[in-house]
């Protein structure tokens, strides 16, 4: 964990009585969530909540309803298509599922967003692309792999290498370690923190893993019922005597047993 400092703790991204719908589906109402500079936020919340539509509307890939989304003091629902690229490129999305290209290499996924975002030429972009790698703890030779050969969380590895090519400020992390073993769950948690403290970027992750979530977080944002109705530490969240969260501690602790259990 970090600690935080006076001018670490400005708010970054804040929402303020957000409201989501699709048809008659209410994903968020009333909703409120600030994300402080520096720090790393976990979101963490039952599957079908929000979670991943909560990042969608840090970066206009999704519209609020009613309410407001301010990112680095802009409100995200007045931004024209170049004010979204300004904060795109302020704010990376490491997608749910990594969403490479599997028709272009590893290089080329990585040169793509540079080429979107940067003046890079070719030589540059390798530069940038060997260095992105090896901050991810990948080999060089990687760089000309197709993203279909390799395992689960190379790819995911290999998507965040892509993400912190472009510099970003904030790096949002849609389900990192869904599906990768307690080895690659490990090394994906430790580069989250490494990059937190090298490279000083905010990062908000959504998870329903809860040990990860205790490991690389500040402050846990707990979804529930719509909103946010706990933000804090995982100490304060364990001792919260907020039913919610009783409730919610509860559910994951019997969610557990029922997978080593049984
Ligand atoms: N583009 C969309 N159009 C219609 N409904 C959507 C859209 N995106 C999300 N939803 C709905 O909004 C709700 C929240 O979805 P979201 O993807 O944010 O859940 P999640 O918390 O990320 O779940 P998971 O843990 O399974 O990824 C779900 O009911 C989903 O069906
Ligand atoms: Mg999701």
């Amino acid at each position: 964990m970090t600690q935080t400092q006076p001018s670490a703790s400005a708010p970054v991204i804040e929402f303020r009585g957000v409201e989501k719908s699709f048809g008659d589906n209410t994903v968020y109402a009333d909703m409120d969530l600030t994300v402080r500079r520096g720090e790393t936020l976990t979101i963490i919340g039952g599957s079908g909540q929000g979670k991943s539509v909560c990042l969608k509307m840090m970066i206009g890939l999704l519209q609020a309803d009613a309410g407001v989304v301010i990112v680095d003091g802009k409100t995200v629902g007045e931004q024209d298509a170049e004010g979204l690229r300004a904060i795109r490129q302020r704010v990376a999305y490491v997608f749910q599922g990594g969403a490479l290209f599997d028709s272009m290499t590893v290089l080329e996924n990585i040169g793509y967003a540079l080429r979107e975002h940067t003046d890079l030429d070719d030589a540059g972009i390798l530069d940038k692309a060997r260095a992105c790698v090896d901050m991810v703890g990948l080999q060089e030779r990687v760089l000309q792999s197709m993203p279909s050969s390799l395992s689960g969380g190379m790819r995911k590895r290999v998507a965040l290498a892509r993400s912190i090519a472009i510099e970003p400020e904030v790096i949002l992390y849609d389900e990192p370690t869904t599906g990768l073993d307690p080895k690659n769950i490990n090394r994906i948690s430790a580069m989250i923190m490494k990059l937190q403290q090298e490279l000083k970027v905010t990062s908000v992750v959504v998870t329903h893993d809860m040990p990860t979530a205790r490991k690389v977080s500040d402050r846990i944002a707990m979804l529930y019922e719509k909103r946010f109705p706990f933000v804090g530490t995982a100490e304060e969240m364990w001792h919260s005597p907020q039913s919610e969260v009783r409730d919610f501690i509860h559910g994951t602790l019997r969610e557990a047993e029922a997978r080593h259990g049984a």
